[in-house]
């Protein structure tokens, strides 16, 4: 369904991509949006000046995203990351944005246990990373967590699909190819909605399954491996920019290839410094 939006609250709402920079985005931007039909990029980011560019590039949302861990840290999956370390990276990235709405993921394990667990670690990325909003997996599993967190004045994004804090369960294919799944996968769409989360995370779903949750929800939806009817799309920067090794997933589009560029500039490096040929009396001081 759509919404008539008034002129004056147009005016209040920046366009996402390539709108003005003033102030950061929030969470009632994205539901405009959605009202206007408008779709928006989101990437991730782990270090505060990758942030600066995507920023200064105009992205406006950035997901300080537990792929921190294969992407950033050197572990093989999501799982083994802490607090501590979102904390720290989710930090990192608000300092280096002006204008990005910052998302901070939930790690494994920091609210699986409960509604508590979940506020307590919402909070102190809140507080002592300046995050302006959480995800977490999990739709009617997570319900009592989204609740809480959204009741007491955080804003959370769920994320369904695939769900990779889950991997040892349920390893990385295509969710929801099964009726039953499809319809689990809306029953989640729709309990996230309910419990207040702003936003949908779908990852690794059929494109017409995805098609069909955007329609049905209110609050915009957010692909990855979902097809190109979702409100926004998301990508792992690492992986869009080439700089990850080895084969990339069939959904990801590699818009530069920076492990070569890296590898030929440091090549460069080594051979004139073998060489001799750098530095050069220009780089030095006499
Ligand atoms: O951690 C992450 O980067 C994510 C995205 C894949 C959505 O959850």
């Amino acid at each position: 369904m759509t919404h008539a939006v008034s002129p004056a609250r147009e005016a209040a709402s920046p366009t996402l991509y390539g709108g003005a920079g003033t102030r950061r985005i929030t969470v009632r931007d994205l539901a405009l949006a959605k009202e206007r039909g408008e779709k928006w990029p989101m990437l991730t980011a782990y270090d505060a000046m990758t942030a600066s560019v995507f920023d200064e590039a105009g992205i406006p949302v950035m997901l300080v995203g537990d792929s921190m861990g294969n992407c950033h840290l050197g572990y093989e999956t999501t799982v083994p990351v802490t607090m501590d370390e979102m904390t720290l990276l989710s930090a990192a990235v608000v300092r280096g944005t002006s204008r990005a709405l910052i998302v901070g993921d939930l790690p494994f394990g920091s609210y699986q246990e409960g509604a508590v667990q979940a506020l307590r670690s919402a909070t102190r990325l809140v507080k002592e990373a300046g995050v302006g909003a959480v995800k977490l997996e999990g739709g009617e599993r997570s319900l009592a967590q989204t609740e809480l967190i959204v009741q007491s004045g955080i804003p959370v994004m769920s994320h369904l699909g695939l769900t990779p804090q889950s991997v040892n369960a349920m390893g990385y294919r295509v969710q929801g190819r099964s009726d039953e799944a499809a319809h689990q996968l809306l029953r989640d769409a729709k309990a996230a909605q309910d419990a207040g989360a702003f936003a949908v995370v779908l990852e690794l779903v059929p494109a017409e399954l995805a098609a069909e949750v955007t329609r049905s929800l209110h609050i915009p939806t957010v692909g990855i491996g979902a097809g190109s009817e979702c409100d926004a799309q998301v990508l792992v920067w690492t992986d869009m920019m080439g700089l990850t090794g080895g084969k990339m997933p069939k959904f990801v589009k590699q818009y530069a290839n920076l492990r070569s560029t890296m590898t030929d500039a440091a090549k460069a490096f080594a051979e004139d410094v073998v060489g001799g040929t750098f530095p050069q009396p220009e780089h030095a001081f006499h």
